[in-house]
């Protein structure tokens, strides 16, 4: 992870904890981290779970790769460097939310296993949960959804360092979700993700 440059800096508590903010709120906060393919249908399962706790009066919010990249992450394109610094930027905000007692639904490729490790030990440091969620799709099957024609270009060879066609993607080997969106229905994927979090106790049973 990233070198401390600032100097003489400390951490400053404060009176208000996580617990009370997590009794305000009525439940506790969380990091969701979709990984997989372009493609794979992560911003797409993210979206409908958002909507789904916010029914149930969970209070969640995405992140998604497309949009981070346009903002606080803008000046990031997706050489090894940058990308390993997009997920750095981009855990530590979600650990910011999920602090405040939020569902963060984190929705980048993350295509570095050692990336996505950082972000859960970031969690797991400070006694925060990180579920990681692989949405599991054959390079094949997200090719031919092509939804943004980002494959045909990198075929082309218009877009250079494209994930799955000349850049890694190292697959998670333990997710605590594996999701094959190739096989399951959105509303399916939900259900699995809702579950988890029920097992682990993020939601009530
Ligand atoms: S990550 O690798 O750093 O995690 P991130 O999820 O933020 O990637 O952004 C991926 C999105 O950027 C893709 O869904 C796609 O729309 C777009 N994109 C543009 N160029 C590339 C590229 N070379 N590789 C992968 N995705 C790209």
């Amino acid at each position: 992870m990233a070198e401390q440059k600032a100097t003489n800096v400390h951490w400053h508590e404060g009176d208000i904890t996580r617990d009370h903010r997590q009794k305000l709120l009525g439940h506790k906060g969380a990091t969701l981290w979709f990984t997989g393919l372009s493609g794979s249908g992560k911003s797409t399962v993210a979206v409908e779970l958002e909507g789904r706790l916010n029914e149930m009066g969970i209070l969640a919010y995405r992140l998604d790769g497309d949009n981070v990249r346009l903002g606080i992450n803008k000046n990031l394109g997706f050489s090894a460097e940058d990308r390993t610094e997009n997920i750095r930027r981009i855990g530590e905000v979600a650990k910011l939310f999920a602090d405040c007692g939020v569902i963060a639904l984190s929705s980048f490729i993350s295509p570095y296993a050692a990336d996505r490790d950082g972000v859960r030990a970031l969690h797991e440091a400070s006694g925060m949960d990180f579920i990681e969620v692989f949405v599991d799709c054959p390079l094949s099957e997200a090719e031919d959804r092509d939804p943004k024609g980002l494959y045909k270009k990198a075929r082309a060879g218009e877009i250079k360092n494209f994930t799955g066609i000349d850049d890694p993607y190292e697959a998670p080997a333990k997710p605590e979700v594996h999701l094959r969106s190739d096989q399951m229905s959105v509303a399916e994927e939900v259900d699995v993700i809702l579950s988890a979090l029920r097992e682990r106790g993020i939601l009530p049973a």
